[in-house]
Order: structure tokens, then C-alpha cells, then sequence
């Protein structure tokens, strides 16, 4: 029988030559708005139709929800699957999206929950992304292992079977305008800066890579006119902070893990910060 994370990982590993191949000639902006408010490009869209598609069609994936549409859709004919084998997926079809027009790095991020979205971080099975870089890869956070592949043709060839932080971390990254920092965060960044080297690109899943690749922080932050910061807890938050706790870092809004929040709402925001534990621990104490 295949394993019903696997068939998700494997689904995502596949469709991502399409995404990627779709994204030249999508790079306008589309009329529409996402539910949060954010503009959609074309290429928004057409990676949330072609995951929506996909996803449905395995077996045992009875709910889709994206950060493009309102709501969670179901498949359009629901067979009998086992209770323990229902999947509910979260995605971000492409994380970073603006990057388009520049042409620099953005992805697809998921995360595989047992419940019905929106729910709490314990009911996630799974968490990745695929970076669209250079070169395409995958991340993906399973059973306390976090590996890292590189996508050819739509396969998996594993580069990293046990991914982890460096334990000496060199960068750092944070969203928002500075004038919008509230006083406490200032602080805190005025220490890290003197620490760790600048690396922001503005597509959260490249960021959080960095992190992981080199080890420090990446967090954007409330901020004075926006309390609840820019990243949705379902869709950026939970599996973020799966794939940086499994690879043996740290993830908090500010004050807790973020896999110990539960969603009120689907599209729900918060503060993010991941990255290593020193660096989360130092950041909780500083804020008050
Ligand atoms: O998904 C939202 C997002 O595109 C993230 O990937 C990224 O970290 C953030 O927004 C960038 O925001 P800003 O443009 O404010 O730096
Ligand atoms: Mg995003």
C-alpha cells in the first residue's frame, strides 16, 4: 500500500517542473486579491489550480486549502477513505510570489495535517517545500527527520537524508519596515546585526533555506500598525516552524512555539520567527 504522505510528497515533487515551467508568461498581476488581501499574479493562480487538481486525485487527500482561496474544497467525489488514512493539506502555492517580476527565488510550501484545517500544529503528519532556485529542490519534515532532495523530472534524488542547523549560525533575515519595528524588536536586531551577516530576498521559503543552510534567525516580526505581523499561522507558520523544529531549530511567535498555537481562522497571520535555539530563546526574553 502506498503511504499516504509519501503520495502528497510525491504529488508536489511531480507537479513542481510543471509550476516552474508555468511561471514565464505569469508574471502579471491578475485582477484578483488572495483572502488576505495580497495581489494575485497569474502564476498565483495557475499553481493553485494544478496543486488543487493533483492533490485531490490521490486517494486519500479529502481536503485542500490555499492560501489563494477562501475556503478548504473537498475532492468532487468523496469515496470511502479510512478515517486514519484522510490527509488534509495546507499550501502555499507560491511563497515569495512578488519575486516574480524581479526573477529572484520563491516556492510551494505545504503541510499534511490529520484533521481538518484550520487546526492546531499537533495534528500536522508532514511538512515541505520546493525552492524554485537555481537548481529545484525539496525539503520535507517526517516522523523527527527533515531530508533535502534535488528535483529532476519531477523524482526525488535525496542530497540529505538527515538535514539539520549549523550549530554555528552565520545569517539573518527580517521582514517588515523598519520604522513600522516596534522598540523591543530595534533592540534585539541591534544585537543580532552585530552577530550574524544580512541575507533577506523577501520570499519566506528562500529566507528560511538560508537559515537552514548556514544556521541564525528569520522572523517577521507585529509591527506598530499591523500587530498580527504578514505570515498566515496554516499556511507559512505551522509548516515552517515543523521542518525548522524537526531539523533540530527553534520557532515562536514571539512568545511560544508556533506549533503550539490553534488557528481561530483559516488565513489567521502572526509573528514568525525560526531559526536556531539560542538566537529564539535570546529574542523571547527581549521582547516583553
Ligand atoms: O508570503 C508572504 C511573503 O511573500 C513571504 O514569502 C515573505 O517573507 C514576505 O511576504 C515578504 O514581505 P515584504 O515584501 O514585506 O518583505
Ligand atoms: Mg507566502
Amino acid at each position: 500500500m502506498t503511504d499516504t504522505i509519501d503520495a502528497v510528497v510525491d504529488s508536489i515533487a511531480s507537479v513542481a517542473p510543471d509550476v516552474r515551467a508555468g511561471l514565464t508568461g505569469r508574471r502579471t498581476y491578475d485582477a484578483g486579491a488572495n483572502p488576505s488581501g495580497d495581489r494575485q499574479l497569474e502564476a498565483d493562480i495557475y499553481a493553485d489550480e494544478l496543486l488543487k487538481e493533483r492533490l485531490l486525485a490521490l486517494e486519500s487527500v479529502v481536503g485542500y486549502a490555499s492560501e489563494e482561496r477562501g475556503s478548504a474544497v473537498g475532492p468532487e467525489s468523496d469515496g470511502p477513505v479510512p478515517e486514519d488514512d484522510r490527509r488534509y493539506v495546507a499550501v502555499d502555492p507560491l511563497d515569495g510570489s512578488s519575486n516574480l517580476k524581479s526573477n529572484n527565488t520563491m516556492g510551494t510550501l505545504f503541510a499534511v495535517y490529520d484533521e481538518p484545517l484550520p487546526t492546531d500544529g499537533s495534528a500536522l503528519l508532514a511538512s515541505g517545500f520546493v525552492l524554485y532556485g537555481p537548481i529545484t529542490t525539496m525539503v520535507v519534515a517526517r516522523e523527527g527527520t527533515v531530508t533535502e532532495s534535488v528535483i529532476e523530472e519531477g523524482t526525488r534524488r535525496t542530497v540529505d537524508a538527515d538535514l539539520t542547523l549549523p550549530e554555528e549560525p552565520t545569517v539573518y533575515g527580517f521582514g517588515g519596515r523598519v520604522p513600522q519595528w516596534r522598540e523591543d524588536f530595534s533592540e534585539y536586531v541591534s544585537e543580532v546585526e552585530s552577530e550574524l551577516k544580512l541575507r533577506y530576498g523577501g520570499a519566506m521559503i528562500g529566507d528560511v533555506n538560508q537559515v537552514l543552510t548556514y544556521g541564525g534567525i528569520f522572523g517577521y516580526p507585529g509591527l506598530r500598525d499591523r500587530p498580527e505581523g504578514k505570515l498566515r499561522l496554516c499556511f507559512e507558520g505551522h509548516p515552517i516552524a515543523h521542518i525548522v523544529e524537526t531539523a533540530g531549530g527553534a520557532s515562536s511567535n514571539g512568545e511560544q512555539s508556533l506549533l503550539s498555537l490553534t488557528p481561530d481562522r483559516l488565513h489567521e497571520r502572526t509573528p514568525l520567527f525560526v531559526g536556531n535555539e539560542a538566537y529564539i530563546d535570546r529574542l523571547e526574553a527581549t521582547l516583553e
